[in-house]
């Protein structure tokens, strides 16, 4: 039987050069939405409905979710919750609903989640746990980067390099750009964090005094759990 293929997309704005319907999607935002997404569902939180506008996310807090908004890496004001992984790790967010729009993040998940046969958020911090499920899903696969305002991004390309790494054998790389991703990966494995410290957004974080989320975000397979997003809700399969 031929391996399944793997692609990977490096800017929302790139995806309708992919066939998407009946394959899987990998979604990545290290920094941070992909990354707060998995921090919390790790932490105990119900589910995170993830929106691309501040109007949804607005209306479904006035439903009752909590909230989290974030553009530019700066909370929104009027929302519930930033975009740090570790106020996703908050006690009183456990067994709660959250609703949560992000600059890229989201915007990503909303350009595959009609269309993609499974959308899972992927992320360093459960690299491993989501090459497993992806061998046991046994589709074609898409990591879809959401980049930094539809332009590609270091880290989020690293993540799809190592992901594509971790799967290498399993897969058959369908275009130069997973190729490219995992040659990087292979040279910037030994040490991530160093490798990624030219990143527009870590240098972005960096000045608002956000230097602990970045090297949170770099640690690698620190959760098993691996969000899937089921009627728009990504929740723990
Ligand atoms: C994004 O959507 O790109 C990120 O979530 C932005 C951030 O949290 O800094």
């Amino acid at each position: 039987m031929s391996k399944k293929t793997l692609e990977v997309c490096l800017s929302p704005e790139l995806i309708g050069l992919h066939l998407v319907s009946n394959k899987a999607v990998v979604v990545v935002d290290i920094f941070r939405a992909t990354s707060c997404m998995v921090t919390g569902l790790a932490h105990g939180i119900n589910s995170i409905t993830p929106v691309a506008t501040l109007e949804e996310c607005k209306d479904l807090q006035t439903l009752g979710y909590i909230a989290g908004a974030e553009r530019d890496a700066k909370k929104v004001e009027g929302f519930d919750l930033d975009n740090s992984p570790f106020s996703y790790m908050s006690e009183h967010l456990k067994g709660k609903n959250i609703a949560v729009t992000t600059t890229n993040g989201t915007y990503a998940i909303s350009k595959v989640k009609d269309t993609a046969k499974v959308v899972i958020a992927g992320a360093f911090l459960n690299l491993n746990a989501v090459a497993e499920k992806i061998i046991d899903l046994n589709l074609d696969l898409i990591i879809l980067c959401a980049g930094w305002k539809n332009k590609p991004c270091l880290e989020d390309s690293l993540f799809a390099g190592a992901l594509a790494h971790n799967l290498r054998n399993n897969f058959t790389f369908a275009d130069d750009s997973t190729t490219m991703c995992q040659r990087m990966y292979a040279e910037a494995q030994a040490d991530t964090l160093s490798y990624v410290q030219e990143a527009s957004h870590l240098k972005r974080l960096a000045n608002l005094g956000i230097e602990k989320d970045i090297s949170f975000c770099m640690k690698e397979s620190v959760y098993t759990e691996v969000p899937v997003l089921k009627n728009n809700r990504l929740v723990l399969d």
